[in-house]
């Protein structure tokens, strides 16, 4: 999660809903458990950090991604060539529908390096990426 995701709950709620990260992060926590997969959460508002988390990501062996890269879909060449040069899989998730917004947010950087997006379904987006992060990991679904 990139930059301001953090403020979640708060922020915008008519935009972002009243969900907050950390109410989020338990509740995928939970299914992940429940499926026998492991998940970890990182939230940061820093480029570096997310591109370092990346690279740190492939060297422990993980399996797939899911990425809302906030603000940093317009602007984050570093976070885009970091998931392609380790290719790990990740589907991009934003709560809003970035489409239905000011034109500017409709063209992410990462949407074409994506398995695939989910848009504007709130912070029920982040449990049908699980959904699916977690057949991917179990090899119920096809490349
Ligand atoms: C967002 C949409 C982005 O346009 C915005 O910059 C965000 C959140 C979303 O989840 O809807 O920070 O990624």
């Amino acid at each position: 999660n990139g930059p301001n995701l953090n403020l979640l709950g708060s922020r915008e709620p008519h935009l972002y809903g009243r969900d907050t990260l950390a109410q989020i992060e338990r509740r995928l926590e939970l299914r992940a458990k429940a499926a026998g997969v492991r998940l970890q959460c990182l939230q940061t508002n820093h480029e570096g950090v997310a591109v370092d988390a990346v690279q740190q990501a492939q060297r422990d062996g993980v399996g797939f991604l899911i990425l809302n890269p906030a603000a940093f879909t317009y602007s984050s060449i570093a976070l885009r060539d970091a998931l392609t040069g380790t290719r790990i899989p990740f589907v991009e998730v934003h709560l809003s529908n970035i489409h239905a917004r000011e034109p500017w947010r409709a063209h992410s950087h990462f949407t074409a390096v994506a398995v695939g997006s989910i848009l504007g379904l709130g912070s029920r987006g982040y449990d049908l990426a699980l959904e699916f992060a977690i057949e991917r990991l179990k090899g119920a679904r096809g490349a």
